[in-house]
Order: C-alpha cells, then sequence, then structure tokens
C-alpha cells in the first residue's frame, strides 16, 4: 500500500501549492467604498484604510465579480456578502476570506492571504 500512498500524498501536496491564494498587488487608485480587483474585494475607507476579502465566494467558489447596491453578489446563486465580508444572504453561510492589505512606497497596496 505505501508505493501507492505516496505518489498520492504528494499530489495532494502539490494540488494544495496550486490552490493557495497569491498576493496579489493592487491598482494605487481604487474607487472609495467596495469594488473587485481581480481576485480581490477591496473596501476603501474614506480615512485611507484599505480592507480586502478574497473574491471566491464561500458558497461553492465562484468568482465575485459584481457589486450592487452596495453588496457584493455572487454570480452563480446569488449570495450576498457586505463591505465587511459577512454573508447578507446565502446559500453562502460563511464570510469572506479576510486578506492582509500592505500599504506599498509607491502608494498602491499588495494583499496576501490571511494564513
Ligand atoms: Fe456563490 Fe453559490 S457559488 S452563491
Amino acid at each position: 500500500l505505501l508505493p501507492l500512498a505516496l505518489p498520492f500524498a504528494a499530489m495532494l501536496q502539490r494540488q494544495r501549492v496550486m490552490n493557495r491564494p497569491q498576493p496579489q498587488v493592487l491598482p494605487a487608485e481604487l474607487p472609495l467604498g467596495l469594488s473587485i480587483a481581480g481576485d480581490a474585494v477591496v473596501h476603501r475607507h474614506p480615512d485611507g484604510r484599505v480592507q480586502a476579502w478574497s473574491a471566491h465566494c464561500t458558497h461553492l467558489g465562484c468568482r465575485l465579480d459584481r457589486v450592487i447596491d452596495g453588496a457584493v453578489v455572487c454570480p452563480c446563486h446569488g449570495s450576498r456578502f457586505d463591505d465587511q465580508g459577512r454573508v447578507l444572504n446565502g446559500p453562502a453561510a460563511r464570510p469572506l476570506q479576510a486578506l492582509r492589505v500592505h500599504a506599498e512606497a509607491t502608494g498602491g497596496w499588495t494583499v496576501h492571504p490571511s494564513a
């Protein structure tokens, strides 16, 4: 059994690495409020703070691509998330995955997976 288990474990590890969210550079000119920037949902506050979450829906993983009436809306089954990544209505049951935001000296931001 061991000869089969080792390649399977290696395959799982490769898959884990490939699915790991990657750091992403955000544009320096983000609009105020909620927006989508690549694979991130971004909230830019009037005081300059920036928060970000993964743009992958916590229901079945569809990419979030629109903001309607102040909420991020999933194109697949209609889950909606507020400006803190919390579920407004399902079927998603979990909040969006928060990302760490790092301000760059050049004026932009980079977002990193939290874990
Ligand atoms: Fe987003 Fe189903 S994948 S609501």
